[in-house]
Formats: structure tokens, C-alpha cells, sequence
């Protein structure tokens, strides 16, 4: 199975962690589209053309079976389209795990991290109010502009971050806010700070997991047997922060520069 797996950068890297630990008998191409990250604070349209072109170019130069959205911000702006467009193909999106969230909180009050371009688009709205409203569950939605710039320039662990982290999560924290979802696959990799800005005394949805299983399910159901070898190809479309992947995946994978977008 080939299979295509793209963000505005390092954060989808955070689904591609989950994929390898599921995922057997596979090529898995990613992109870091980082010539336009961030996508947070881009126009639907510019998120949808980017999301195409990235999804053509999958196609005819890899011949892909699947695609992974592994981005929140894309997958609000795109995956109608996508599934219109590509009915061939399996094609797993990225959504903000508002439903595990209101499974877990004990205290009724669910935090909500994203980027602004989530949070503001009708398919976040529509699955808020389709899980949370007339139920007891209070959300407290948070942008979070600029974080996903500290989290590609490696600089989750400065004072700079922390003060906006504190920023944001000030309130949720003193209002018993005790279940957050990070709705941006880049969050995780501030998942340490978060935690800590919150006394520990949290649950933070990741949903890395859930769209590795989803993938293995449906390509399951078309007959991948996931057995095998796997193999990893990273591209870019911009410069990217070499150091910061290499820690991710635990070892030095080669990355191409792809310059055609
Ligand atoms: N990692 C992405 C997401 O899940 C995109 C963040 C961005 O580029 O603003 O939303």
C-alpha cells in the first residue's frame, strides 16, 4: 500500500509516530508543506488549493492508494472536496477528538486547542454542535496563533512559548477545565508544557491513534494484509527544522526539497 500523509510541517509527524507503530507492508510518503505554514491563519481557499495540488502531486508521482490529512486546519477546509474528487482512494482526515474528550472529563468542562482557521470553520462547528450542545459539557475554545511556528522552530521549551501557553491556558485552568483536546497535530509535541501549565492535572486527547486504526481499517477492508516492511520518504516544500524531525521520528531520515509548488 502506498500511501500519502501530509501537514503544514513537522505536526502530521506526530500521526506518522502513531502509523508506524500500527501499519506493516507499507510506503508512506509525507510532506511537510512548510513553504505555506502556517496553515492556521490562511483563507479556506488557500488551504483547499494547497491541500489539491499536494493531493494531485501524491498521485501521479506516487500512485498513492490513501491519503492521510494528518492536519486538523486542512481536513476542516478540505476533505469534502477531497472525497468528491478522489473517490478512488481511501482518504482519512483529521478531526479535533471533541467526542473521547466528552467521554473523559469528570468535571464537564472541555478545553479546546486549535488554529484559528479550525475554529472557525462550519465543519468544526457543525461537530460541536452536533456533540456538544443541550449536553451538560461546557467548551472553552482557544486559538492558538503562533504556537505552531514556536513547535517548527524547535522553541517549545522557552520562556517565549511558556508565557503564551500561560496565556491561554490561565483560565481553563482555573475554571477546572480537567480534559483538553489538541485540536492541531503539531499540539503533542507541546503536550509536556501543557500538561505542566495545568498541575498535571489533565487529559489531553491526541488522535494520532485513532487515524493510524482508522487507516489500517479501511485499507483492511481492500484487502491490505499489513504484513511487511514499512518504509518512510519525507519531503518538503520549504526549509524545515532538521534537528527538531530527527527527534521526533528518533533517527535521521533523509529529506527531499520538492520544488515544484
Ligand atoms: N498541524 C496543523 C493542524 O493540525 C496545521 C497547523 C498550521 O499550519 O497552522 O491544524
Amino acid at each position: 500500500m502506498k500511501v500519502g500523509v501530509f501537514d503544514s510541517g513537522l505536526g502530521g509527524l506526530t500521526v506518522v509516530q502513531a502509523m508506524r507503530g500500527l501499519i506493516k507492508g507499507a510506503e508512506i510518503h509525507y510532506i511537510a508543506d512548510t513553504k505555506h505554514a502556517p496553515y492556521g491563519d490562511k483563507s479556506h481557499e488557500e488551504i483547499l488549493q494547497y491541500t489539491l495540488d499536494i493531493t494531485e502531486y501524491f498521485i501521479k508521482r506516487h500512485n498513492i492508494d490513501a491519503l492521510v490529512v494528518a492536519c486538523n486546519t486542512a481536513t476542516t477546509a478540505a476533505i469534502k472536496t477531497l472525497r468528491e474528487r478522489y473517490p478512488q482512494l481511501i482518504i482519512v482526515g483529521t478531526e479535533p477528538g471533541v467526542k473521547p474528550a466528552i467521554e473523559a472529563t469528570q468535571s464537564g468542562k472541555v478545553g479546546i486547542l486549535a488554529t484559528p482557521a479550525t475554529l472557525k470553520s462550519e465543519k468544526y462547528q457543525q461537530l460541536v454542535d452536533t456533540l456538544a450542545s443541550g449536553s451538560e459539557i461546557t467548551l472553552y475554545e482557544q486559538a492558538c496563533p503562533g504556537l505552531v511556528e514556536q513547535i517548527e522552530q524547535d522553541l517549545v521549551d522557552t520562556e517565549e512559548t511558556r508565557g503564551m501557553l500561560e496565556g491561554w491556558l490561565c483560565g481553563m485552568r482555573e475554571t477546572g477545565v480537567d480534559t483538553i483536546v489538541l485540536g492541531c497535530t503539531h499540539y503533542p509535541l507541546a503536550a509536556e508544557r501543557i500538561s505542566e501549565l495545568m498541575n498535571h492535572r489533565v487529559s489531553l486527547i491526541h488522535t494520532g491513534e485513532a487515524i493510524a486504526k482508522r487507516l489500517l481499517g479501511l485499507a483492511q477492508k481492500q484487502g491490505h494484509c499489513n504484513n511487511g516492511s514499512l518504509s518512510l520518504s519525507l519531503y518538503t516544500t520549504g526549509s524545515i527544522n532538521k534537528k527538531a524531525v530527527s527527534k521526533m521520528l528518533g533517527e535521521s531520515v533523509p529529506i527531499q526539497k520538492i520544488d515544484r509548488f
